[in-house]
């Protein structure tokens, strides 16, 4: 018999053509991701031309290369297709990076919010590497990430300690007061490259996910408080996605409401959540103290994250306050149709709080339909039952025979393959389609097309 293996692909192709020797000094790292577009960024100790090559996973045929030479490299890519994986290489580098762009429509996405990881880089050390374990789409920083914001030293320590998650995770970042010790905000702007599609700041700024809306705001671009101009951007930017989206989160370093040290933001109390209520925002998030609490005050959701790295507070207890802890953290949100799930997690993995709503339209059959193949593992090789190496069937009577959905870390509990391709094993096969369905108790019979290329071994 036969044993047909899966390879999924994952850093197979490998490129020797742009291995250089060369120093990078930052990165590559991801900004600015869209469901169509994405920056590479990184900079190199010596002057070049930079130059990029990437594809869908398992084929970069395509490169950019940058106009003139320099020590700091901005690529933008564009033309990409929304919820795909794509691989990239940055010349000078043999490392293959991956990342996926961000979905539209009804799709299920994981992202993480941590926040405050400035002074202390062995502790934001640890919340990055137990962020990397979780393979979010990408995560937000809520502000802190430099402990001077005029430090060139302390953004190379954060882009250092940050590295590997960056790589194929991108950062949508938030500025808190610690970035404003610099009031131009030089060298946070020249690193950093939020979204411009709905501001024409990069103060602050709002992106769209599946069907999503996030805005991100700055605490401080009045005098240490939210500038006129920045509130009226706000009423717009909200007043156009609640006419498309289901859900919106807003972000900023110092939020309404805290029961640590630093207290409720008065500015964000009086100024910023009317608006917020009027447009029905799911949650506001922020930072700024350094401990986890999640409450509801005045009909309004909301949550602090700044147990990043930086010297951890006391965590306080207010009328409004459902849990808080003085802990180094993370916070795992999961938004699918109209459903809300997360949890915020200790570094050493263990959960320390979980929650839940539901709002907007319901789930549509083709949310599960366009679930792709980086989307799975398979514990169980495929196996031949004939003599000639056709007839391709998995083997589900073996009790340790799963498929798991790893982007809803969930497993498809039964399942079965309808419909393959009849495939000659003497001829190699390899992009063997095979349309699976999931049979299980997600309430939906989904046909799941996956282009997996395939070995054989005897
Ligand atoms: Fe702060």
């Amino acid at each position: 018999m036969m044993r047909i293996v899966f390879l999924l692909l994952a850093g197979i192709f490998i490129s020797q053509d742009l291995v250089f020797a060369q120093t990078f000094k930052k990165g590559p790292y991801l900004q600015d991701i869209s469901q169509n577009s994405v920056r590479i960024i990184w900079e190199t100790d010596s002057s070049t031309k930079g130059r990029v090559i990437y594809g869908y996973k398992g084929s970069m045929d395509k490169s950019i290369e940058e106009s003139s030479a320099g020590t700091f490299h901005n690529i933008l890519i564009e033309g990409l297709m929304p919820d795909k994986e794509y691989e990239y290489q940055v010349e000078g580098e043999s490392r293959i990076n991956a990342f996926r762009t961000l979905p539209s429509g009804i799709k299920p996405v994981k992202f993480i919010v941590y926040g405050d990881n400035r002074t202390n880089l062995g502790d934001h050390q640890k919340v990055v590497d137990a962020i990397i374990k979780e393979k979010p789409l990408f995560v937000i920083n809520t502000g802190d990430l430099v402990e001077s914001g005029l430090s060139a030293s302390d953004y190379q320590k954060f882009f250092e300690i940050e590295r590997e998650l960056l790589r194929g995770v991108c950062v949508f970042p938030t500025i808190g007061n610690h970035e404003v010790i610099d009031p131009t905000l030089s060298m946070y702007k020249k690193y950093f490259f939020p979204p411009q599609r709905y501001s024409s700041v990069k103060e602050y700024y709002s992106f769209d996910f599946a069907n999503v809306h996030i805005v991100v705001l700055n605490s401080y671009d009045g005098i240490f408080t939210f500038s006129n101009e920045q509130i009226k951007w706000l009423e717009n930017d909200l007043a156009t996605a609640t006419k498309n989206l289901d859900h919106i989160f807003s972000v900023m370093h110092h939020g309404p409401y805290s029961a640590s040290n630093h207290g409720d933001n008065a500015a964000a109390k009086s100024k910023i959540v009317p608006i917020l209520k009027k447009y029905n925002v799911d949650m506001t998030i922020a930072g700024h103290d350094h401990n986890y609490e999640r409450g509801e005050a005045d009909g309004l959701r909301y949550m602090v994250a700044g147990g990043g790295g930086a010297p951890l507070y006391s965590s306080g207890q207010s009328q409004y306050t459902i849990y808080s802890e003085s802990v180094l953290h993370y916070v795992v949100f999961n938004v699918y149709g109209p459903d809300v799930s997360g949890c915020a997690y200790r570094v050493d993995g263990s959960v320390m709080d979980c929650f839940n709503w539901s709002k907007g339209s319901p789930i549509q059959d083709a949310g599960y339909g366009d679930i792709s193949a980086d989307d799975l593992s398979f514990d169980t090789p495929l196996i031949d039952t004939s003599d000639i190496g056709d007839d391709l069937q998995m083997d589900t009577s073996k009790a340790d025979t799963e498929i798991v959905d790893t982007a809803m870390n969930d497993t498809l509990d039964a399942f079965q393959i309808v419909d393959t391709e009849e495939v000659d094993a003497h001829h190699n096969p390899t992009d063997v389609v095979y349309d699976i369905k999931d049979a299980s108790d997600r309430g939906k019979d989904i046909d799941l097309l996956t282009d997996i290329n395939i070995s054989i071994t005897d």
